[in-house]
């Protein structure tokens, strides 16, 4: 199974950036985490980040065929890019929109997501499992896939 990791603006910026909301680790120290999750999962993850908006709707334009499911933290876009939720819509490859904290206990315009409509779902504010979830949500899947073929 193959997965595409996204994650959107300035969350290269991780353990630098707001750390008493964020953390201490850096984007590579999450990388790191989800690839040895992956590995133990037997997924294949591929990792990107981007401050533009543009590039991450190509990314997503370009997993239709390529990848299984797509694991994306779109940071601020999150809440008013609808040229992502198009983006997202415009695929049939499943999407799980992470964030690191929990952005319904934070101010009133992180509340509302305009991508998340088109996604499987929300996981928001478990750190950098929410992106453990968001895997895990597609492992499941597979490995019922996997069990009913078998019966
Ligand atoms: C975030 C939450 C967003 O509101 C914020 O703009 C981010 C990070 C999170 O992971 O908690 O950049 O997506």
């Amino acid at each position: 199974m193959d997965l595409l990791i996204l994650n959107g603006p300035n969350l290269n910026r991780l353990g630098k950036r707001e750390p008493s909301v964020y953390g201490n680790d850096s984007l590579k120290d999450l990388e790191a985490l989800l690839t040895q999750y992956g590995e133990s999962k037997n997924v294949n993850l591929t990792m990107r980040q981007s401050n533009w908006e543009g590039q991450l709707i190509d990314w997503i334009h370009e997993a239709e065929d390529a990848f299984d499911g797509i694991v994306i933290n779109p940071g601020a876009f999150t809440h008013y890019s609808i040229a992502l939720r198009d983006a997202v819509a415009s695929i049939s490859v499943p999407v799980i929109e992470v964030h690191i904290s929990n952005v319904h206990a934070r101010e009133d315009f992180r509340k509302e997501s305009v991508i998340a409509p088109n996604c499987v779902g929300q996981i928001s504010g478990f750190g950098f499992d929410s992106y453990i979830m968001g895997i895990d949500f597609f492992v499941r899947r597979r490995n019922e896939d996997e069990s009913t073929r078998e019966t």
